[in-house]
């Protein structure tokens, strides 16, 4: 992935990270997907950028039949060895280079996923993934939290950008800034931006 200097930007690179400690995120599932999904009858779901588990986890406990996905396959490895269930298809794989894993997806949810400026190809995947009917859920940590750690918000797209891609057909459920209820990030990610819309 082009992504900016400082954050990883390869399977090699998310792998160091992930081995560098028994465990990188919570093993909680993140406040909005709960808030956004509940409402939602189950089917199939692709969770991008699933990380070690916890939301694909969640999802499966509620009746989700779950694509996970992630660039690392170290976190792929240990999501895996931490819940094996048929519900969870845990999947190695790389957004920028491959295609999404299947097509309309009842539900399409990304949390603190990076998406280069430059990779607008790779949001279009996303939104392409959800079939009529689905949802598109995605999060982002506000502005304030990522220049707290160093980065330029302006060079990642933004649920905002991508809310402007949906275009006719679309029906925007939820586009705002929310607190997150459990800071993040050593307390710096405190509000999440939210992005939930409805394929007509
Ligand atoms: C900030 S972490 C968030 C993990 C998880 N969603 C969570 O909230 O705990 C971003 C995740 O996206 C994955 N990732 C980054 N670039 C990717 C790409 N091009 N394709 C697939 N996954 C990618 C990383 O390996 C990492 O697990």
């Amino acid at each position: 992935m082009g992504t900016p200097d400082g954050n990883p930007d390869s399977a090699a690179e998310w792998d160091a990270r992930y081995r560098a400690t028994d465990r990188l995120w919570t093993s909680e599932v993140n406040p909005a997907l709960p808030i956004e999904v509940s409402d939602l009858t189950s089917g199939t779901a692709l969770e991008v950028g699933s990380g070690e588990g916890a939301d694909a986890r969640w999802l499966a406990d509620h009746g989700w039949q779950v694509t996970a996905l992630d660039i690392s396959p170290v976190a792929i490895d240990r999501a895996r060895d931490t819940d094996a269930r048929p519900a969870i298809t845990w999947l190695q794989a790389d957004l920028v280079a491959d295609d999404v894993p299947g097509r309309d997806f009842a539900l399409v949810t990304a949390h603190y996923f990076p998406i280069a400026a430059v990779d607008v190809a790779v949001a279009r995947k996303l939104i392409d993934a959800v079939g009529p009917g689905g949802t598109l859920l995605v999060v982002a940590h506000a502005p304030e939290g990522v220049r707290a750690h160093g980065f330029d918000p302006a060079d990642y797209i933004q649920p905002g950008d991508i809310a402007e891609m949906l275009g006719e057909g679309w029906q925007v459920i939820t586009h705002e800034t929310r607190e997150r209820g459990r800071p993040a990030g050593g307390g710096h990610h405190i509000h999440d931006v939210v992005l939930r819309a409805r394929r007509m």
